[in-house]
């Protein structure tokens, strides 16, 4: 008799699994591309109803997914999206892309995982393999998905699989994507290792199996950590430098000539997105749990949090050596996203720098090629065309993400003072100099 395991490893083999992907964001869209590309047909689940609207409508509204790639899928039968949970039944296997945000006390807020594992288990069935890929704290899938999933008498390893696989996309990355970036995954089980890999083996190009659901949940915290303490150096080393009179961006490109035992960060205006910013977090919160303070999360975490204060303070500075106050000037803000050529802009240091600024009485407008309207509790914006009147129009302007396609020489000629927390203005000289 075929075990439920050699079943689906047949299924991987012939690509007549059906995979289905919860989430169908930054994350999800991209795998549902993978998997269909490997020749998988693939239902997508999301709550959002125009996101599945949209989506079976042949659209994107994930910049990386061209929607041509999306019209196709829908068009050759291999993919469609739907709102109704109770479809989770079909698939062969599940991947979990759900979002993983912080409480307003910075506490992980898991209401989305433990929704998309409920409605899993309102569909278990024998033969399925369920797999994380929403970054959390290590022990989730093993203390929060398990037992919920094992609730309904079926057992982990023979009846269903369970797996975490960490998703690494970087959104705007031409480079690297979901397809060539190594993927790590950790079973509950040795089988359930064995069927998650032979299930995206197809799909990504190179597979990390580690040998636990927490380690691999672990490696997507290390990644993120390892970021957020090191640009938290830079950002202090930015700050030291500007105390001593010394070009950071000299130092720092300097000290990236050694070829072994450094590597290169850049300070800016504070970490955004729905990763670095949050991801320690979860650890931190774990760790409080088992009595131990990771005193270098918070500390980076602490940095990283001033940063926007700091370059406002700069702003502020520049104002008054030009004997303005920051109340009443209008300070136009150039990039708004969380990250150079990205339109998202999810925790954003620069609702911060906008925030601030608007505290001490300026006047904020922005410049985003890349995000037409800024939309919060407190700010409602729409982006103004960079022209040389808009930017003489400003008392300072700020320079808070880089983008490419930002035309920094008109920013150099036409600005009245200029704040660049990225030095974007000097890179973008040096790529005018360089053919
Ligand atoms: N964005 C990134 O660059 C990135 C990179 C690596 C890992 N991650 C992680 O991946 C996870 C997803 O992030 P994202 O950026 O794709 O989020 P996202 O907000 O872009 O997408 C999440 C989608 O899930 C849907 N959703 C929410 N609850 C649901 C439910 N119960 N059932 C079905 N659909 C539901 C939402 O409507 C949304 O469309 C997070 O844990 C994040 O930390 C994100």
């Amino acid at each position: 008799m075929t075990t439920p395991a050699a079943a689906l490893l047949a299924k991987t083999k012939d690509r007549s699994a059906l995979c289905g992907v919860v989430g169908l964001g930054y994350v999800g869209l991209p795998l549902v591309m993978e998997f269909v590309r490997a020749g998988y047909s693939v239902i997508g689940f999301d709550v959002s109803q125009k996101v599945v609207d949209l989506l079976n409508g042949g659209r994107s509204h994930i910049k990386d997914v061209p929607a041509s790639a999306v019209a196709e899928a829908v068009r050759s039968g291999k993919f469609v999206a739907t709102t109704d949970l109770t479809r989770l039944r079909e698939p062969d296997a599940i991947s979990i892309c759900v979002p993983t945000p912080l409480s307003k006390t910075k506490d992980p807020d898991v209401s989305y995982v433990l929704a998309a594992t409920e409605a899993a288990k309102q569909a278990l069935r024998r033969g399925q393999l369920v797999i994380l890929e929403s970054t959390t704290y290590p022990g989730t899938t093993r203390e929060l998905m398990l037992p919920a999933l094992e609730a309904t008498g079926l057992k982990v390893g023979e009846d269903f699989f369970l797996a975490f696989s960490p998703e690494r996309v970087d959104p705007g990355n031409a480079k690297w994507n979901t397809h060539n970036t190594p993927k790590v995954v950790g079973g509950i089980t040795p089988a359930c290792l064995q069927v998650a890999t032979a299930l995206y083996q197809p799909a990504i190009e190179k597979l990390v199996p580690v040998s636990s659901t927490e380690a691999a949940e672990l490696v997507k915290i290390l990644e993120n950590t390892f970021r957020s303490v090191n640009i938290g150096l830079v950002n202090e080393m930015a700050i030291v430098c500007d105390k001593l009179g010394v070009d950071v961006w000299e130092v720092i490109d300097a000290a990236a000539t050694k070829p072994f035992g450094f590597m290169k960060f850049t300070p800016g205006p504070g970490v955004g997105g729905h990763c670095i910013p949050l991801d320690p977090h979860y650890l931190a919160w774990k760790m409080r749990t088992l009595n131990y303070r990771t005193r270098f999360i918070e500390l980076a975490g602490e940095i990283n949090a001033q940063m926007p204060e700091y370059w406002v303070g700069r702003v502020v500075d520049r104002l008054n050596e030009q004997g303005r106050a920051a109340r009443g000037s209008k300070v136009l803000v150039v990039g708004v996203a969380y990250k150079m050529n990205v339109d998202d802009v999810r925790e954003s240091p620069a609702l911060d720098v906008i925030r601030l600024l608007q505290r001490r009485g300026a006047a904020v407008s922005y410049h985003d090629p890349h995000v037409r309207k800024l939309k919060d509790e407190a700010i409602d914006l729409a982006s103004l065309p960079l022209t040389s009147e808009t930017l003489a129009a400003a008392d300072c302007v700020i320079i808070v993400t880089d983008h490419s396609d930002v035309d920094y020489a008109l920013v150099e000629r036409c600005a009245r003072l200029v704040v660049d927390t990225r030095n974007a203005i000097e890179m973008a000289r040096r790529r005018r100099q360089t053919p």
